[in-house]
């Protein structure tokens, strides 16, 4: 059994970005820009968007963090989206999810320049990755594809099982698996999946992405498969100095005896999560140098 390491991967993966920005800023250009806007105060998201300015100093990258209280008018947030789409000093952002039970969703993200969207989640991202074009494709599935490839993991040909039918991983993540140059034979699982367990146990390239810690179980992993773990609930934790813990999807210290890889949590996906961010932007940075 091997673990897949998406620490290392990720650190090795940001130098190589931190290399790439010193090319462009040597060649007389500004550093690429990624702007984040958080509406609201929710721990998670704080916690998350904080990462994502971090990872942007480490790099290299400028960063922007726009803060809207949680009572905001949708037409105020829809109005600043409009004006980071026209902001020239600016190659990417993100609006954090989720957003208030008052502002709508889907709106907010059809707002987003899709050439800015470094997210990735604009319908046409999502569109242009399902025909196969040049898209942002949301993080953590380009994380995880990202990690299949540097590992050298067979894909071709393989029964890959999906739990989870989000539109920010299971969906997406579908798809990419499906393509030619990853071949596999994808089947999306979710809550209304029959025989759900049997369905995982033939999976040889299995993926956890349903946010409930600890539902893949041994007897629902086949000796040899590939086990990627996408969940990371937060749960309270004395041990910590933040007071939580993320945990995964996957029974880790059951399963991982089986398999022929798996991805720990933490340490395993969400990193190469957080990189990929800083790759899209990177690639949105260089699309705007090159008009
Ligand atoms: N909330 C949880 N994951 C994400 C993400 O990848 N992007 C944004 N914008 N919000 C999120």
């Amino acid at each position: 059994m091997q673990i897949i390491d998406g620490k290392a991967t990720a650190k090795a993966i940001k130098e190589e970005i931190r290399q790439e920005v010193d090319s462009i800023v040597s060649a007389g250009h500004r550093p690429p820009h990624l702007a984040a806007i958080l509406v609201g105060h929710d721990g998670g998201s704080e916690t998350y968007v904080a990462y994502k300015i971090k990872d942007c100093e480490e790099v290299g990258f400028r960063s922007s963090l726009v803060r809207f209280e949680e009572d905001v008018e949708e037409q105020v947030l829809l109005n600043k989206i409009k004006e980071l789409n026209n902001d020239e000093e600016l190659d990417g952002f993100i609006v954090q999810l989720p957003l208030p039970g008052h502002i709508d969703e889907p709106k907010v993200i059809e707002t987003i320049n899709p050439q800015k969207d470094v997210d990735g989640f604009h319908p046409e991202n999502v569109g242009r990755t399902v025909i196969g074009l040049p898209s942002f494709v949301s993080a953590t599935p380009y994380g995880i594809v990202e990690l299949l490839k540097r590992y050298q993991i067979e894909t071709s040909g393989k029964n890959c099982v999906i739990v989870g039918r989000s539109n920010i991983v299971g969906r997406p993540l579908s798809i990419l698996m499906s393509q030619k140059s990853i071949n596999a034979t994808v089947t999306v699982a979710h809550s209304r999946t029959k025989n759900l367990e049997e369905l995982c146990a033939s999976a040889d390239i299995l993926i956890a992405a349903l946010g409930s810690p600890g539902f893949i179980k041994k007897e629902m992993v086949k000796e040899g498969a590939v086990v990627i773990d996408v969940g990371t609930t937060r749960v309270p934790s004395t041990e910590t100095k933040s007071g939580f813990r993320l945990k995964g999807d996957v029974i880790y210290d059951e399963v991982a005896p089986r398999c022929s890889f798996i991805t720990p949590v933490p340490g395993g996906v969400g990193p190469m999560t957080r990189v990929s961010l800083l790759n899209n932007t990177l690639r949105a940075a260089k699309n705007n140098i090159s008009g």
